[in-house]
């Protein structure tokens, strides 16, 4: 993997990142200069560019080796990736098509050659842009605009936090984690509008597409046994639709052979979240999933547990000695709730648990049973699960959740 040659910040801000893929040093420090704009006059500190833009541009002085090298510099979400078609035309364009299927980068190729037929097809494999050098600041700030004036809502996106892994683990198993993971994936995906994606990494046998009333043709056994064959257009082809706009990654329906790695795992996830807005994980009650990026610092745990003695036995536990060092604080979620729960209370439960749980799913045998019968998610039918759950869903995308709250007190006086 290329290490960067350096970083700019050119005026601070960073209101716009850009990646800089170039072998040939000459003309990348060339774009480099025209990206950077003219130096500030004596005396005027940050003068800005002429498209008033900030610039944060990293320069990387090789096309990337392998599918790895360029996942991490897709990590890096980049606004901009900006490649030299000149040094090896056929790889760069096979980068610039690896870009466009695997993320929202926007990208931008330069070339010192006039050749229509090298503009042609760079624009096929997914450029926006095609910059005949030498470019000057003036031809750079317009191709930037027009990136920045097509992609507001990305952007917009990008700032307010979309691309969350949001992760259900069970203190026990048939606490209840496929239940809420799949019916809070629909939930997402309606009220959000954005591209969600449902994996379901129970094993050995998964049941969220049964859950969903779904027969997916393909599961997580193709998508994990050949990490490196794994990209953006590969995962899409293994995915099932449901009616709601969710993209499942079901279970294998046979005993998976060789259990996958976490570098599989991280793989998978990797590419999940360059792809989708949101990812969301069934990951049953797969303790030795720990290692692995299931559980990054970034995701958000919900620890779906009951009440009753093992269940929180087991949730003090898991929180205590898996999550104690996280720097964000997992959330507890109490399925099949009543308030008379075995005579447990609210400060029992707390105490038991060592934090106070955020959410309480209802118990509601009624709609889990029409569901089973007739092959529907919950989430499509109004009943007390699926309003909890629509609730902690419409707060994961960060949308107002007052009428839901008020509702759902309701319910518990
Ligand atoms: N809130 C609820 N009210 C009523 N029934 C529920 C509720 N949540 C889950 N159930 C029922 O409990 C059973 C187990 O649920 P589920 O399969 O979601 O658990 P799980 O934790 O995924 O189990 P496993 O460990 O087998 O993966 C199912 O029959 C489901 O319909
Ligand atoms: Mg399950």
């Amino acid at each position: 993997m290329p290490s960067p040659t350096h970083t700019s910040d050119i005026s601070g801000a960073g209101d716009m990142s850009v990646a800089l893929i170039g072998p040939d040093e000459d003309r990348r420090k060339a774009v480099a200069e025209a990206l950077a704009g003219p130096p500030p006059e004596p005396g005027s500190r940050n003068k800005p560019r002429p498209a008033g833009n900030a610039v944060f541009i990293r320069e990387y002085s090789d096309y990337p080796p392998q599918p790895d090298d360029l996942t991490r510099i897709l990590e890096q979400d980049y606004d901009v990736i900006l490649l030299d078609l000149d040094s090896d035309p056929e790889c760069a364009l096979n980068v610039v098509k690896s870009i466009s299927t695997q993320s929202a980068a926007t990208v931008m190729v330069y070339s010192a050659k006039s050749d229509v037929d090298l503009v042609v097809r760079s624009m096929r494999a997914g450029a926006r842009e095609f910059l005949n050098l030498p470019v000057t600041t003036g031809n750079m700030t317009e191709a930037l605009s027009r990136v920045s004036v097509q992609r507001p809502a990305l952007r917009l996106a990008r700032k307010s936090g979309a691309r969350k892994l949001l992760v259900f683990l069970g203190s026990k198993g048939g606490c209840g984690v496929t239940t809420i993971a799949a019916n809070f994936a629909v939930s997402l995906a309606q009220e959000s509008s954005q591209s969600t994606l449902l994996i379901d990494l129970g094993v050995p046998i998964g049941d969220t597409a049964i859950n969903l009333g779904m027969v997916p043709k393909y599961s997580t056994l193709n998508a994990l046994e050949d990490p490196s064959r794994l990209d953006g257009s590969f995962l899409a082809s293994l995915l099932a639709k449901h009616s709601s706009g969710l993209s499942v990654l079901a279970a294998p329906n046979e005993f998976p052979i060789i259990p996958a790695t976490n570098a599989a795992v991280d793989r998978l996830l990797s590419v999940a979240r360059q792809n989708f807005d949101y990812v969301v994980v069934d990951a049953g009650s797969r303790v030795d999933l720990k290692g692995s990026a299931v559980f990054d610092d970034s995701a958000i745990i919900y620890l779906v547990t009951q009440v009753g003695i093992s269940e929180l036995r087991n949730a003090n536990r898991m929180i205590s000695q898996l999550f104690g060092a996280r720097p964000n604080p997992i959330q507890i979620v109490l399925n099949r709730y009543t308030t008379r729960s075995l005579g447990f209370d609210e400060d029992h439960i707390t105490k038991a648990l060592t934090i106070p749980p955020q959410w309480r799913i209802p118990d509601d045998y009624a709609a889990a049973h029409k569901a089973q019968n007739t092959a529907t998610a919950i989430a499509l039918e109004d009943s007390s699960i699926s309003r909890a759950i629509r609730m902690m869903a419409r707060a994961a995308g960060g949308l107002s959740e007052d009428t839901e709250k008020k509702k759902l007190f309701g319910l518990f006086g």
